[in-house]
């Protein structure tokens, strides 16, 4: 009932030739009949090349960001409308990268996923403890709080729409190989449904998508997948090796 979503964040990698050229070997290597939904999410610049490549294709694309007005003298910004514009489907809200380097807080974010979706985007929105908040046994206030804040306002129609899907993140493994076990996974993932629950409804939490994130890898993909509450994956550094990434998406089936 819950398609799958793999998602590879190209983050800000591989210069555009680079960026065409996996574009073009994933649409060969990742069957068209394959059951899970596989979005590319390159850096905004090459957006437009990408999208040339992968239209009409099997493959959806996504952008790493958005900012929350329409228009106006926003300087190095790009609105909701803009990425619609280019064929972009899916939008990453609230990456760790920009939560913790870029320092946004949920106050923007919320902006951002209401302004996203009023615009027909599919929100990816990220959450996700980091090692010093795990270590301090505060990884449940964390979700529950980012959570919280950055679904207020969000319309029910939204997520009926399947507009919205979650990312669970944890930072302390975000690129550092530490990947959370599949249990580990699976746990989270229950207490986020659980907490979407309460926060919308039972009916509305058991149709988002929760994907994890962090250190995913061929060798790890099937396993996490296996698990009932694991909706899909969103990959970092594995998504810029066509086969890696093609592999992860044959693991979902
Ligand atoms: P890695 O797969 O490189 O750990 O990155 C995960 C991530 O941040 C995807 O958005």
């Amino acid at each position: 009932m819950r398609a799958k979503l793999i998602a590879g964040n190209w983050k800000m990698n591989l210069g555009k030739a680079d960026s065409l050229t996996l574009a073009h070997d994933l649409i060969h290597k990742i069957p068209k009949h394959s059951k899970a939904q596989v979005l590319l999410i390159p850096t905004f610049l090459h957006l437009d090349a990408v999208a040339h490549v992968v239209a009409k294709s099997h493959l959806l694309l996504g952008a790493q960001d958005v900012y929350f007005e329409k228009t106006g003298a926003f300087t190095g910004e790009i609105s909701a409308g803009m990425l619609l514009e280019l064929g972009v489907s899916h939008v990453l809200i609230g990456h760790s990268e920009r939560r913790h380097v870029l320092h946004e807080t949920d106050a923007v974010l919320n902006k951002k996923l209401l302004a996203a979706t009023a615009e027909k985007l599919v929100a990816i929105y990220c959450i996700g403890e980091t090692l010093q908040e795990r270590d301090a046994g505060k990884t449940a206030e964390v979700l529950q709080h980012q959570l919280k804040a950055g679904l207020v306002h969000l319309s029910h129609d939204v997520i009926e729409k399947g507009h919205l899907v979650i990312a669970y993140e944890p930072v302390w493994a975000i690129g550092t190989g530490h990947t959370a076990t599949p249990e580990h996974a699976q746990e989270t993932h229950a207490f986020i449904r659980a907490r979407l629950s309460e926060i919308l409804t039972p009916e509305l939490a058991a149709a988002i998508r929760i994907q994890y994130g962090g250190s995913v890898k061929k060798s790890n993909a099937a396993e996490l997948l296996a698990k009932p509450d694991v909706d899909g994956l969103l990959v970092g550094g594995a998504s810029l090796i066509a086969d890696e990434f093609a592999a992860i998406v044959q693991a979902a089936g």
